[in-house]
């Protein structure tokens, strides 16, 4: 009986699938095509290359392992960036619909809806993602206004950067339920950790640029869906407005999702000590780790996902204490993104286009690979001389 992905644990996956085929003497690496026309000996059928801004045959290994590794039936599309996944996907949204959106979604997701509802291409609606209520009442409300196929529901769980939890398959059921297309921006957790599709999801995003890719060396976006309809329909957009993938960072992301599940499991074992460490140091007011009993998104993410995530947020005691900390850091870099080998430090509240209602003493940690006690080690100095600088020394 031949091997098939579908039989494959998704650690695995991340291995084996999107290798070209068992060919005597042919590379065990799919090749990067640097190419950007092809030869046309023939008039042009459905499904032909033609042309790069349509298609690569780079993409094509990438986009097979990441359509498998989300449990989809068919290969995911990779775009330019994150974001130009995401204008893709609001693409969905007809003209006069609306999107329902969590308030603390990845700032610049937000900031591009809002453009385009600014423009009038439809109502935005934030909510708070994980008050399955208020957001089942909106729903339940809009439903009385708009047709099947005019709303979307936008999820992000956990939420960058307050890690709040949303109840995925009650809401996407509940959306399906009035004909709303529902979203989810899978980024954080990766398939590692959880897979929307199979909660019902019609299309999950990632900027691959953060723990796919996971070298924070390549600015990569993608979706993955099973309806074909769907992803016609989102790659006839990518064509057309052409937010495409460069072949080479298309090779880098495929290279690093080799080790996807080994880094994620490193980086997950790590983000769970530090919370633990950090629940119990002074300076720090609050931890949100989806990992930790107390957090409030504890339960739904442990029956939901298959661990907590990379990503602690913590709230120091004001701003000058969060800027001190990111100051005093000497092995973890004081840098915007996430999801790389290498940990990361950032106050959010730094970025302009950040959510007021994210508190302004927030810090993201963005845990890496390094060791989990010389991680420790470098925080805890810098939170004391953080803190220290408060108290009057140093
Ligand atoms: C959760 C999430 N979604 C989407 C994006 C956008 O991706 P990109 O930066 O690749 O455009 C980001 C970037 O930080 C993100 O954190």
């Amino acid at each position: 009986m031949a091997l098939e992905l579908t039989d494959l644990a998704p650690d695995t996956l991340t291995v084996a699938a999107g290798r070209p085929p068992r060919e005597h003497d042919s590379p065990v690496n799919a090749p990067i095509v640097l190419s950007t026309t092809y030869h046309e000996t023939r008039a042009p059928e459905a499904g032909d290359r033609i042309y790069a801004r349509g298609s690569n045959p780079t993409w094509d290994p990438f986009e097979e392992a990441l359509g498998a590794l989300e449990g989809a039936d068919l290969p995911a599309l990779v775009f330019g960036s994150g974001l130009g996944a995401a204008a893709a996907a609001l693409s969905l949204v007809p003209t006069g619909g609306a999107v329902v959106m969590p308030r603390h979604a990845y700032a610049g997701s937000i900031s591009l809806a809002a453009d385009l509802a600014a423009q009038g291409r439809f109502e935005l609606h934030a909510v708070d993602i994980a008050d399955t209520a208020a957001v089942l009442a909106l729903l339940d409300a809009l439903a009385g206004r708009f047709d099947a196929g005019q709303v979307m529901l936008w999820l992000e769980s956990p939420t960058n950067p307050m890690l709040e939890v949303a109840e995925l398959s009650v809401l996407t059921d509940a959306a399906h339920a009035i004909g709303a297309v529902v979203v989810a921006d899978n980024t954080f957790n990766t398939p590692i950790v959880h897979r929307p599709l199979e909660a019902g999801v019609d299309v999950v995003l990632h900027s691959v640029t953060k723990w796919l890719a996971g070298h924070s060396d390549v600015v990569l976006g993608a979706l993955v869906t099973s309806e074909a309809d769907l992803r016609a329909r989102l790659l006839a957009h990518r064509t057309l407005h052409g937010a495409i993938a460069g072949p080479f960072e298309v090779w880098l992301a495929l290279r690093g999702l080799r080790t996807l599940a080994l880094r994620m499991e490193r980086s997950q074992s790590t983000a769970a000590s530090l919370a633990h460490r950090l629940a119990d140091h002074p300076a720090v007011r609050r931890v949100r780790y989806p990992g930790l009993p107390t957090d409030p998104g504890h339960e739904r993410a442990a029956a939901q996902f298959n661990g907590f995530g990379g990503i602690v947020s913590i709230e120091l005691e004001d701003v000058a204490t969060a800027d001190a900390l990111v100051s005093a850091v000497q092995l973890w870099l004081p840098a915007t993104s996430l999801g790389g080998v290498e940990s990361l430090v950032e106050r959010r509240r730094r970025q302009p286009a950040e959510p007021v209602t994210v508190p302004e003493s927030l810090v993201r940690l963005s845990v890496g690979i390094e060791n989990p006690d010389d991680l420790w080690a470098d925080l805890e100095q810098a939170l004391r001389r953080a803190a220290g600088r408060r108290d009057g020394g140093l």
